[in-house]
């Protein structure tokens, strides 16, 4: 049974039959709250009101863009085309442990659900901002998991020859908060739905530091799906922004990877600096230490801050267009690159 979750992410202004409004500001559809004019947006609930709505930006000439909870997307402009809001709903269990989810449903509603059901593999990707639909796009991950861990697949409306189509894990070619749907060229698939294949065995450690370090702390030792939610829920309310309080979009840059003899040059320098194994003899950095080493970590400028308990995360304070962040993003970029030879990249995709 396909059954809608309580609260989904975008909120639900029409029901039945195509509703279009003009002028639309993305402001209002982006937790960074920056944007211009959009010419076109509407709301679609299931596959028949999106079928719909590519057709009548086809037959007005027009081009698409697809969002969903908008906390990982920067407009750098307005949008001279339809914007298509995703908020089909769903949360279907498929066999025993297999979940297919909407791609419009609120990605942290869902996660509970699954916690609920005793399933585990999505509680470390608990209290992530944004849609389900969307998770695949940056192959979101958080506290040592990420979601490619337990993907199988996804539907998706292909632009080109509008049938539904299904793309296996392989096909969507994931890697460190990246897809092929990151790139400009696979704006040709919408995503419907996703399916996960979860387990009902135990989380087991050995789990990220920071993590561990709150299960330590607070005396947690029966590591159930449901314990490891509650410790990741805390532990992100204490580091990372509300984007329902504070506008932003989580962490502004990748970790970047680099050649394991930078990364032995720099630790020369810094011993105690973060850093993971990465494919072929490379070294991942923590952006938000490097920003932090470089004296910028709740640094305001530009109607811009980094933010006070992480400097990866960028916060919208009263800046009034994507020039103000454009000019915050380059300060950083060029002091983190002049102290340690870095060049962090943006991780939120720029439209
Ligand atoms: N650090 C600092 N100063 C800071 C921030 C971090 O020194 O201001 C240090 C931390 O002490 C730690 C290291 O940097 O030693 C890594 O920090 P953290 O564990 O907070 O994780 P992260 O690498 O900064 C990544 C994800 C987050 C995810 C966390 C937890 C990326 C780009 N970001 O951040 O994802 O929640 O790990 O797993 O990979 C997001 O994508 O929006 C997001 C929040």
């Amino acid at each position: 049974m396909f059954i809608s979750l309580p609260h989904t992410s975008v909120e639900l202004k029409y029901n039945g039959g195509m509703h279009i409004q003009n002028n639309v500001s993305l402001k209002d559809f982006s937790t960074m709250r920056l944007g211009g004019l959009a010419h076109a947006l509407t709301t679609v609930t299931n596959v028949d009101e999106l079928r719909e709505a590519v057709a009548w930006a086809d037959e007005q000439k027009l081009p698409i863009l697809v969002l969903g909870g908008g906390s990982n997307v920067i407009f750098s402009d307005g949008y001279a085309g339809l914007v298509i809001v995703n908020a089909i709903p769903g949360f279907e269990v498929l066999g025993e442990t297999t979940v297919r989810i909407g791609a419009g449903e609120n990605w942290d509603n869902a996660v509970k659900h699954a916690v609920d059901l005793g399933l585990h593999g999505i509680e470390y990707l608990s209290a992530i901002p944004g849609t389900a639909g969307a998770t695949p796009v940056q192959n979101v991950g958080a506290y040592g998991a990420q979601i490619s861990d337990v993907f199988k697949e996804l539907q998706a409306f292909d632009l080109q020859t509008h049938q539904l189509v299904t793309l296996t894990k392989t096909d969507c070619g994931f890697t460190y908060r990246h897809s092929i749907f990151k790139s400009p060229k696979n704006r040709r698939y919408i995503i419907t739905s996703i399916t996960l294949e979860l387990n009902k065995k135990s989380p087991t450690p050995p789990f990220y530091a920071s993590l561990q370090r709150y299960l330590d702390e607070h005396n947690i030792t029966n590591y159930t799906p449901q314990a490891i939610r509650d410790a990741v829920v805390a532990i992100r309310a204490i580091k990372l922004p509300d984007p329902s309080k504070i506008a932003n979009t989580g962490s502004f840059f990748k970790n970047p990877i680099v050649p394991a003899k930078h990364a032995a040059e720099l630790l020369a320098k810094h011993p105690t600096m973060p850093h993971w194994d990465a494919p072929d003899n490379c070294k991942k950095l923590a952006a938000g230490w490097l920003i932090e080493q470089a004296g910028l970590k709740s640094y305001h400028a530009h109607g811009m801050a980094t933010y006070e308990h992480h400097a990866l995360v960028l916060v919208n304070e009263s800046a009034k267009n994507y020039a103000d962040l454009a000019a915050f993003r380059q300060e950083i970029t060029d002091t983190v690159h002049k102290r340690f030879g870095v060049t962090l990249e943006q991780e939120p995709e720029l439209l």
